[in-house]
């Protein structure tokens, strides 16, 4: 069970994005992630949006005119998704297995904690699944939080030098890592919420039959 479900009963689709769209009817930017990740990569280019809940960040990179696909193990948070654009391809499935058959992405984007929410002990297959969706060249851009404070009610938390191990054994390699998603310099045991930015740099290290 991932810790996403044990937090949250798997129920918290509506809720979820009801939350954002009081917080974007207060005129605050929700849309921070969809921003940096253009930033790093022009359209058209395909986004996989790991651990994509509602759809929030696929959804809003689609209308900026990338190829968008959204996975997440949550059917609430996906009926959510599959409502609001079904034009996009939304897939039910574990991260920490997943295979999209062959498919490969320039980006796959890991935002809103779900690094910090999956199973226990699942981080590094993973992180290893999701290199294995990368082209050489490909960016993993993830954010979570590091402390309380950036993590939702009961969450352990996931140190950040776990998941560098986790990308390091992936094959991948950093490329910047910012405190926010407005890209501000990220000070290591300052700043309590990590935005990383890896790169796909060894074909096949992940899993050779993707590719
Ligand atoms: C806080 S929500 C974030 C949703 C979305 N990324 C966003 O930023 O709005 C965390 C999501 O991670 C998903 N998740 C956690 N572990 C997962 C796994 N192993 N496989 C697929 N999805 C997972 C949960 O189901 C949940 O929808």
């Amino acid at each position: 069970m991932t810790r996403w479900s044990a937090l949250s009963g798997d129920t918290s689709g509506p809720d979820y994005a009801a939350r954002f769209a009081a917080l974007a009817a207060t005129g605050k930017a929700v849309h921070g992630e969809a921003a940096f990740c253009a930033a790093l990569m022009r359209a058209p280019a395909r986004v996989l949006d790991a651990g994509c809940g509602t759809g929030r960040v696929a959804i809003r990179m689609a209308e900026l005119g990338y190829e968008c696909v959204g996975v997440d193990l949550d059917t609430s948070m996906l009926s959510v998704a599959r409502a609001e654009a079904p034009a996009i391809p939304w897939f039910n499935a574990d991260l920490a297995t997943l295979d999209l058959d062959g498919d490969s992405f320039d980006l796959v984007v890991v935002a809103g904690n779900v690094v910090a929410l999956v199973a226990p002990a699942t981080l590094p297959a993973t992180v290893l699944r999701l290199a294995a969706h990368l082209r050489v060249g490909g960016l993993l851009v993830s954010g979570f939080g590091l402390d309380a404070e950036h993590l939702p009610a009961g969450c352990p938390i996931t140190p950040l030098s776990e998941y560098d191990r986790a990308c390091a054994a992936a094959g991948l390699t950093l490329l910047a890592r910012h405190s926010t998603w407005d890209g501000a310099d990220f000070t290591d045991g300052q700043d309590g919420y990590a935005v990383s930015v890896h790169t796909a740099t060894v074909a096949g290290r992940a899993d050779p039959s993707l590719r």
